[in-house]
């Protein structure tokens, strides 16, 4: 079970964190993978010589996906490589805290060019021709916030419910030509986005006693449902939600 390969894996936002545990995680299950993110550098080279010490192909497609013309960047880049993606991780985001009344355009912008503009150009660009092959797995990057939204995070906890909306929308859709669309939803995961916060002990303390399992899950936590997601086994299963939180009430 969960072999995965002779499939081609296209992971953004894979140079670090719950990305990068994901990339690593699918080149060990044998799929070929394209790690993405927004410049070349000495940490997403590092992630690409892991990988490939696993026996697969590593390619890299550097593109920003807040600017506009980022996801066609990233496209024209698999193009170029000759790449088919059979599996599609959608990971890269931005996470803006701020007051609601403080909330600017140029953040607002920024959050919804990143977060869900440019996933769903990837999907517009890569599912129909998962549809012709009659296989793909695509995975969207949620959020507990999408469905308990702290108050700093306004704009970011909307997008990630808008974001499982599509699932919802797509999975339907795309479901007869043999390509299934799930959404996770982690909790708190220790990676750079919060490490600054985090690095408070009595914050660190905090979060964790909010937390039934009673530590603040690391990426492989994710990583480990993104492979049944990405393989032949989870066939059955689309337009999904998956909370991993460590149990929190949510
Ligand atoms: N960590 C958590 O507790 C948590 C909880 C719930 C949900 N999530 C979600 O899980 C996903 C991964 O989170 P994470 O904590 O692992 O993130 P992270 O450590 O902050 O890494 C973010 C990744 O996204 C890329 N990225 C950010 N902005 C980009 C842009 N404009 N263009 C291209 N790439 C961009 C980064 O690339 P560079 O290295 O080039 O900057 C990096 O690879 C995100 O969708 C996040 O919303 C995380």
């Amino acid at each position: 079970m969960f072999d995965l390969h002779g499939k081609t894996a296209l992971i953004t936002g894979a140079s670090r964190g719950i990305g990068r545990s994901i990339l690593l995680a699918y080149a060990d299950h044998g799929a070929d993978v394209i790690l993405h993110c927004r410049k070349p550098g000495e940490r997403s080279d590092q992630v690409i010589r892991q990988a490939e010490a696993s026996g697969v192909r590593c390619y890299a497609v550097y593109a920003d996906m807040a600017e506009r013309s980022g996801p066609q960047k990233l496209i024209d880049g698999v193009k170029a490589l000759g790449l088919q993606v059979d599996i599609l991780v959608l990971g890269a985001s931005v996470e803006i805290r701020n007051s609601w009344t403080e909330i600017t355009d140029e953040q607002f912008d920024l959050q919804m060019d990143t977060n869900l503009r440019a996933p769903m150009k990837l999907m517009q660009q890569f599912i129909p021709e998962m549809q012709k092959r009659h296989w793909g797995r695509v995975i969207t990057m949620g959020s507990v916030q999408q469905v308990k939204p702290i108050p700093p995070l306004l704009v970011y906890s909307a997008i990630k419910a808008a974001q499982y909306n599509m699932v919802l929308s797509l999975a339907p859709q795309i479901a007869p030509d043999g390509v299934t669309i799930n959404n996770l939803a982690p909790g708190a995961i220790r990676t750079d986005r919060n490490a600054e916060a985090l690095s408070d002990p009595a914050y660190e303390k905090h979060v964790e006693s909010l937390i039934p399992v009673r530590y603040i899950g690391q990426p492989d936590d994710i990583a480990a449902i993104a492979v049944y997601l990405a393989s032949e086994e989870s066939k059955y299963m689309t337009g999904q939600n998956i909370i991993i939180a460590g149990g929190k009430d949510l």
